[in-house]
């Protein structure tokens, strides 16, 4: 079976200056790069979308953002999202953000938007936890909300106020590890053999 370029989208569900989500999707989006895939970042900043509210919906039209992320999420092979956790859980950033977008009924709807493209997930959080517990919630709401295919790996940056160096490197050997297994593992999935 041939061997593709992957196309992937790397994004993270902080709008801080000086995220350390931010920096772990910089991160990632660099590294994925240097494995041979074609990479667009994406900034949910300039998706700014109104809190959800059947109202907006009720005439049948959209805000352009959610038909924006929508094409962004249907164009590629695969997705990476850091995200941090807030109460345990998803950032209400994130959830509108798919929200939004899951009421998309045009151009292939949400299967196109999220059955397609292959998840991949990370987090970092200044706590002890990275995060990870946000992602378990997030995992949840991409599978059994939305269908999509969601990789098994996911990796948590704890302390991360600490995690990372001046070059944006992670400073602990064994994360940075397990973000490489992460990348490889979006890599391997969306290579082969998937339609252009
Ligand atoms: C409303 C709110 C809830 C939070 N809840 C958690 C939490 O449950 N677990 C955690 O590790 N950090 C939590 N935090 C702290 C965030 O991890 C921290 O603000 C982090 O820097 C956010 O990610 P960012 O740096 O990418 O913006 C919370 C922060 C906010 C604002």
């Amino acid at each position: 079976m041939p061997t593709t370029v992957p196309k992937l989208l790397v994004f993270s569900a902080s709008l801080r200056d000086g995220s350390y989500n931010q920096q772990l999707a910089a991160l990632a989006a660099r590294r994925l790069q240097a494995m041979g895939a074609m990479v667009t970042e994406l900034n949910l900043a300039d998706y700014p979308l109104p809190l959800y509210n059947g109202n907006l919906e009720a005439g049948g039209v959209l805000p352009a953002e959610a038909l924006a992320l929508h094409a962004q999420l249907r164009q590629h092979d695969g997705v990476l999202i850091a995200s941090p956790e807030y109460n345990a859980s998803v950032p209400p950033l994130l959830v509108n953000a798919l929200d939004w977008v899951s009421r998309v009924g045009s151009d292939g709807g949400m299967a196109a938007a999220f059955g397609r493209p292959v998840f991949a997930l990370a987090a970092a959080s200044p706590g002890g936890f990275g995060g990870y517990r946000g992602l378990v919630a997030l995992r949840q709401l991409l599978e059994l909300g939305l269908f999509a295919r969601v990789l098994p790996g996911m990796v948590s940056v704890p302390v991360a106020h600490e995690a990372f160096d001046q070059a944006g490197e992670l400073v602990n050997s064994k994360t940075s590890e397990l973000l490489r297994q992460v990348l490889a593992g979006l890599i391997a999935a969306t290579s082969q053999g998937r339609p252009a």
